[in-house]
């Protein structure tokens, strides 16, 4: 399937769900108003990969991204590392709460794929 659409009235504030897209996993955040600010306020001096939030995002809220670590390609775990984000258990990067790589190995941020809200609550990745 080259799209696939995702029921986001689902997902509660504060949890992340994987869905497979293409053979990959995508990974889907429901923010809270504190994760967004969180995100927000990261000076870009201090990104490997220098992306601002607003860039990596549609709606503040929804955190959409390929759960493919941008090192080797492990799986990187939610809800883990050292900047409220995700880690990869592989070789040990630490992404943010907007899917930017931190510290350790991998080179890039997490990929964000197309998506587009068809509505309010139907996402469509692809
Ligand atoms: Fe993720 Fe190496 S594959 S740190």
């Amino acid at each position: 399937l080259a799209k696939v659409e995702v029921d986001l009235a689902s997902i509660p504030e504060g949890k992340n769900v994987i869905i497979k897209w293409r053979g990959k996993p995508v990974f889907i955040r429901h923010r809270t108003v504190h994760e967004i600010e969180e995100a927000r306020s990261v000076d870009m001096k201090v990104l490997r990969d220098p992306q601002t939030d607003e860039d990596r995002v549609q709606k503040a809220e929804w955190l959409v991204m390929l759960g493919v670590c941008t090192h080797l390609g492990c799986v990187p775990i939610g809800e883990s590392g050292d900047f409220g984000g995700w880690f990869c258990p592989c070789h040990g990067s630490h992404y943010d709460i907007s899917g930017r790589i931190r510290k350790g190995p991998a080179p890039l941020n997490l990929e964000v794929p197309e998506y587009e809200f068809a509505t309010e609550d139907q996402l469509i990745i692809g």
